[in-house]
């Protein structure tokens, strides 16, 4: 039996911090399905087609992942692609709370759907899409936090930075 599992997000765009995830969720199943949301609040910055091809990119075509759109709710998806686990990162102590409701909610909606977390990496624990767009937007390096075909994109789309990143702190 192929164990499967749906990693759901915007990913716009993806990050190393996601990637993570994704790589180490693949150490559990056989196979990822990364679910971009569709009908989310957010106003993307990179279409649908954009942020898929990021995200297979930066997996180098490994065929245990495959990336897909969704609508509507993500138990519902998850039903459709019979998968039970939904795959989640928790970065710091501030997701849990979403999480918390995310997750009670869904198993509320389908009992046979759990959600599985894994704790980002400590060098993404701080990074979100948002706050990587409004560095880059402002002239930031962000090549430390994003695979390069990202960081490329986000030079097309937001202009060349001017700012270097310092390398992270030892102790
Ligand atoms: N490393 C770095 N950043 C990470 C990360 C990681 N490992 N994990 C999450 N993030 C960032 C994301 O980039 C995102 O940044 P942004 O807010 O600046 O875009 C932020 O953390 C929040 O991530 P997440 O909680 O995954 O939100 P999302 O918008 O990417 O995805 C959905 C949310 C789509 C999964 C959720 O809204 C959903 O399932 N919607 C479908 C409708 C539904 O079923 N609703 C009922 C749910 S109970």
């Amino acid at each position: 039996m192929t164990r499967l599992a749906i990693y759901p997000g915007t990913f716009d765009p993806v990050t190393n911090g996601h990637l993570d995830i994704l790589r180490r969720g693949l150490v559990a199943f056989d196979r990822i399905v990364v679910a971009l949301a569709e009908n989310v609040r957010k106003q993307p910055l990179f279409t649908l087609e954009e942020r898929k091809a990021m995200i297979l990119d930066a997996m180098g075509g490994d065929a245990r992942v495959e990336v897909d759109a969704f609508s509507g709710l993500i138990v519902e998806y998850a039903q459709q692609r019979g998968a039970k686990i939904i795959l989640r990162g928790l970065r710091a102590l501030a997701d849990f709370e979403y999480e918390f409701q995310f997750s009670h909610m869904n198993r509320r909606l389908a009992p046979e759907i759990h959600t599985l977390f894994l704790m980002t990496s400590e060098e993404s624990s701080y990074v979100s899409s948002s706050l990587i767009k409004e560095v880059a937007q402002f002239g930031g390096d962000v090549s430390a936090f994003v695979p390069e075909l990202v960081r490329r994109k986000l030079e097309e789309r937001l202009g060349a930075p001017r700012l270097a990143v310092a390398p992270a702190p030892r102790p």
